[in-house]
C-alpha cells in the first residue's frame, strides 16, 4: 500500500472508481468527464493543484495524493498548504475519500496516517481535520490519526454541524 502523486499508470482502476462513484450518486469534486475523456490531461490537472491552477478562485494550493494497493486505486487525500477562513471554520487543511467498494477495511484511517508526513513536509505543524457530527467513520478516522476535539460549529451551506479537531505533528 503506498500514497502516490496521481499517475495515468491507475487509469483502469480509477475509472472503475468513477463508476462506483456515480453509482453512489454522492457529490465528490472530481471532473468525472474529463477523467473519461481525456485521462492523462485530468491527471495532469490534478498534480497542478499543488500550484493553485484548475481550482476556483477562492481555494488555496492543494497536493493531492492516492492510495493505492495492489496495483489498484483505492482512495484520494489533499493537503490544502494553509488555511483561509472558510478552511479555518469549516473545511480544514485535509479533505479525502475511499471509493465506494473498498470502504470499511481500514483504508481511510491508513490514508489519514500515511498523508500526516506528507503534511510535515509542507511545513504545517497543526493539522485542521473536520468533519460532519453524522460522519462516524470520518470521526474515529481523525481520532484514529491523533486528533483532539476542539469544538463543533454551524455549517451554513449544509446546516450540518461540523467537528474541528487539531493533530500535532
Ligand atoms: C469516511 C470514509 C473516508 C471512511 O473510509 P473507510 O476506509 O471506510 O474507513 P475505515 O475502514 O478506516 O474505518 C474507520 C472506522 O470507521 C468505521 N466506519 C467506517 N464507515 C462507517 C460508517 N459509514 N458508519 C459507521 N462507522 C463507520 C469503521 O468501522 C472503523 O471503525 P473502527 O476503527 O472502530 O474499526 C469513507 O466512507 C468515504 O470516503 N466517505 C465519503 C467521503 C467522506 O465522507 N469523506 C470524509 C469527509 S470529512
Amino acid at each position: 500500500m503506498e500514497l502516490i502523486r496521481p499517475s495515468i499508470e491507475y487509469r483502469a482502476s480509477f475509472l472503475e472508481a468513477v463508476r462506483e462513484y456515480r453509482a453512489d450518486g454522492k457529490p465528490i469534486r472530481f471532473d468525472f468527464d474529463m477523467a473519461e475523456s481525456d485521462f492523462p490531461r485530468f491527471v495532469k490537472e490534478l498534480n497542478e493543484h499543488a500550484e493553485g491552477l484548475h481550482m476556483p478562485e477562492d481555494y488555496v494550493p492543494e497536493t493531492i495524493f492516492w492510495l493505492v494497493d495492489g496495483g489498484e486505486y483505492i482512495g484520494q487525500i489533499n493537503i490544502r498548504h494553509y488555511l483561509n477562513g472558510h478552511l479555518l471554520t469549516i473545511g480544514g487543511h485535509i479533505g479525502y475519500d475511499i471509493r465506494p467498494s473498498r470502504r470499511n477495511r481500514g483504508y481511510g484511517t491508513k490514508q489519514l496516517q500515511m498523508v500526516l508526513p506528507k503534511a510535515k513536509e509542507l511545513g504545517i505543524d497543526r493539522v485542521l481535520v473536520t468533519c460532519d457530527v453524522s460522519n462516524v467513520g470520518s470521526r474515529k478516522i481523525i481520532e484514529h490519526g491523533g486528533g483532539f476535539l476542539e469544538n463543533q460549529v454551524p455549517n451554513p451551506d449544509t446546516g450540518e454541524d461540523k467537528l474541528r479537531f487539531w493533530i500535532n505533528l
